[in-house]
């Protein structure tokens, strides 16, 4: 079957709703050589669109790395994907496992002989005592260093930054922000879901990035855009979708591209099974089958908050849509300002444009909605 709606795994090219003007910017930040770090929360679409950057400058004719911190186990792992990376532009990347393999079989391909001619430390992967902080050391300035060599551009993104503390301690961290700025031929792309890990190393005056990267917030998508994408998808496999059912998925995912996409997913099931042409039925329907699919999550997150009470009556106060939460009786009974930073910096909630505090997870305040009132 046709993955239409693709669902957990990064989406590029013809599969990415929107994100032009998000992409144009990020684009020209990173050709001026500016550093970007692109937050936002869970699943909305960052890695997406850092890896669309990445493909259309390639096109560019820059170099492109990507590595994934969070994927990463141990520190020599992150070091030798981001020697893999690097390499991958000149479709050398299987070179630090063929020199694991065996050396001299190694060394006799003429390009990896000229690899570990030109960058010997190369060699330490192959050793099994090798000192992991000079293999990262070294692999840290080795994007640099190639893309000096072959007289290129260099754009390396760097995803879940914020997990970048595993590696115990922000002796690495700094190592590589000192290494970092020294770069001439290499802008970073940098993404993070923990708004407040983030800010802690992007923001704050004391974060080891501070004023590194220009901040990029990625948010929903333009409902308009989305609907006129997902049209089209049906489109694409002849399928008969109401407005008013599009209407009513954006409406309650608020354009989050992985819960419009999850729904849509479970539309189409519906729409191959039953036969039937989409509508608001259908939506009903899905919307129940995306909670079923989150429900193991969602009442994991629902425990964590429940452990203090004053965040529950916060989150039921927004679910309720009861008004103000600062004019209510709510703050005869807990301390709100309080309680609303805290939610915050969980990334629970966040202020929206018309100045009121909302979920940053549709899908979780509808579970509320239907799970727990
Ligand atoms: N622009 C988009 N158009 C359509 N679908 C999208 C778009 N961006 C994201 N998605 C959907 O959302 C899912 C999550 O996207 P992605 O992995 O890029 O998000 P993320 O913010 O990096 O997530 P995480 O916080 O897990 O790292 C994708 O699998 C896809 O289904
Ligand atoms: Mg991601």
């Amino acid at each position: 079957m046709e993955r239409l709606f693709p669902t957990g795994v990064p989406v590029l090219g013809k599969d990415l709703a929107g994100r032009h003007k998000e992409k144009e910017r990020v684009k020209q930040l990173l050709k001026s050589g500016q550093s970007v770090v692109l937050f936002g929360p869970r699943r909305i679409g960052k890695t997406s669109l850092a890896l669309t950057v990445l493909d259309e400058l390639k096109k560019e004719k820059f170099f492109v790395g990507h590595v994934d911190v969070f994927e990463s186990a141990t520190l020599p792992i992150f070091s030798q994907r981001m020697v893999e990376t690097v390499l991958a532009n000149k479709k050398l990347a299987k070179t630090i496992r063929a020199l694991k393999d065996g050396l001299s079989t190694a060394i006799s391909k003429i390009e990896i002989k000229n690899v570990v001619n030109d960058f010997e430390w190369i060699l330490k992967f192959a050793e099994k005592d090798a000192e992991a902080y000079d293999l990262f050391s070294n692999a840290l300035d080795f994007p640099e260093q190639f893309a000096k060599k072959h007289r290129r551009h260099m754009v390396l993104f760097i995803d879940e930054i914020g997990d970048i503390d595993k590696f115990n301690g922000t002796e690495f961290i700094k190592l590589m922000r000192s290494k970092f700025q020294l770069h001439s031929h290499v802008t970073y792309l940098f993404a993070g879901s923990h708004e407040s890990v983030v800010k802690n190393v992007f923001i704050k005056k004391s974060g080891v990035f501070y004023r590194f990267a220009q901040l990029c917030g990625v948010a929903a998508i333009e409902k308009v855009s989305f609907k006129a994408f997902l049209k089209n998808k049906f489109k694409e496999v002849n399928l008969d979708v109401r407005e008013t059912a599009l209407d009513a998925v954006l409406e309650l995912t608020e354009g989050h591209p992985y819960y419009t996409q999850l729904l849509c997913r479970e539309l189409y099931f519906y729409a191959l099974s039953k036969g039937k042409p989409i509508d608001s039925e259908a939506v009903e329907i899905a919307i129940d089958e995306v909670i079923r699919i989150e429900e193991l999550y969602f009442s994991t997150l629902w425990e964590e908050v429940s452990k203090n009470s004053a965040q529950v009556t916060v989150l039921l106060a927004i679910v309720e849509n009861r008004g103000s939460l600062f004019h209510s009786d709510l703050k005869k009974k807990i301390n709100v300002t309080r309680t609303l930073t805290q939610l915050k910096k969980r990334g629970i909630v966040e202020k929206n444009e018309n100045n009121r505090y909302e979920f940053t997870d549709p899908l979780f305040k509808e579970y509320i909605k239907v799970r727990l009132l």
